[in-house]
């Protein structure tokens, strides 16, 4: 079994927003890391990003000279998913979030990863129970759910599938600590803890725009100001994708029912119009005014 002192390959499948992040702090914290992803420059470019992401944090002052150096050796580019797994302690796999694909990359993973290791999910709305259960060893499957931007965001939702053993979990609470994070430990359960929770503040600030309650600014400010959220939920909404809110809405109201996930009308207008957020240009805030 793979616990935390043994965890020091790790290995990194898909490099895009989230397996780049991903893959520094892994290194940062002085495991050895290989990436791998399906598309030839992906992991050059990911490995740019990184480069450039540690060099503006020594710049700033933020990250030790030495950590940087340390990370930039700790990095290598894997030719392929056999190479990536087969000296891992611990596989986190980033690739998009479709079921079919995940669970044909766990079956193979099952296969090419040592008997020891630990296979991990960032997935942000899947079922790990069921992702485990494409290997032989669910037990030893977890949900490592990482926040955007990785270097910065605090927290880890450690998801436990229904077959996922207390050790795997204590070696992902250490893994996590020591690669800088805070960790919670949520069942497999939609949304797990912080969609299913966010998401809620973020629909209604929406129904509260469609009944006039308030402007989105003001809105926003009672959160900031009156509960000290360091972003109101439209903000934040306007960051993450309003069609990635939707889809997270949708899903929750399948899964879970509540009226609360049902999507307000306003949202789906919008999403309809192209009005994405901040990635579109325009969502609650115009996004095309300096300073935004
Ligand atoms: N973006 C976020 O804010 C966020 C936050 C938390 C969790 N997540 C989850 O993280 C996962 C990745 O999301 P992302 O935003 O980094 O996606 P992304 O599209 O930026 O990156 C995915 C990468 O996976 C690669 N890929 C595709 N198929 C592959 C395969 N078979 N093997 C190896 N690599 C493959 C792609 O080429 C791409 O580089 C998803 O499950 C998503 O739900 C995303």
């Amino acid at each position: 079994m793979a616990d935390e002192r043994t965890i020091q390959h790790v290995a990194v499948l898909g490099a895009g927003t989230m397996g780049n992040g991903i893959a520094q702090v892994c290194a940062m914290a002085g495991c050895e890391v290989s990436l791998f992803d399906a598309e030839p420059d992906a992991v050059e470019r990911a490995l740019n990003a990184i480069r450039a992401n540690l060099d503006r944090g020594v710049e700033r002052g933020k990250v030790r000279l030495e950590t940087s150096d340390l990370a930039i050796r700790s990095l290598r580019k894997a030719p392929d998913l056999a190479d990536a797994a087969s000296r891992a302690d611990l596989v986190i796999e980033a690739v998009p979030e479709r079921m079919e694909l995940k669970t044909e990359i766990f079956a193979e993973l099952h296969r090419l990863a040592p008997a020891h290791a630990i296979l991990a999910t960032n997935t942000s709305s899947l079922s790990v129970t069921r992702i485990g259960q494409a290997t032989g060893r669910p037990e030893r499957v977890i949900g490592l759910h990482f926040f955007n931007p990785v270097h910065i965001m605090k927290l880890l939702e450690l998801v436990r599938g229904r077959e996922t053993s207390g050790e795997t979990v204590d070696a992902c609470l250490a893994f996590a600590r020591r690669i800088g994070k805070e960790p919670i430990v949520v069942s497999d359960t939609p949304g797990f803890a912080s969609s299913r929770l966010g998401v809620v503040l973020g629909l209604e600030a929406m129904r509260m725009v469609e009944q006039g309650v308030a402007t989105p600014q003001d809105i926003d400010r009672a959160m900031e100001l009156g509960y000290n959220h360091p972003m109101g939920p439209l903000r934040l909404t306007d960051l993450v994708g309003l069609d990635v809110r939707l889809g997270i809405a949708e899903y929750l109201h399948a899964q879970l029912g509540g009226e609360q996930y049902r999507p307000p009308e306003l949202l789906r207008r919008m999403v309809a119009e192209g009005r994405l957020g901040k990635k579109s240009g325009q969502g609650f805030y115009d996004w095309t005014q300096e300073g935004r």
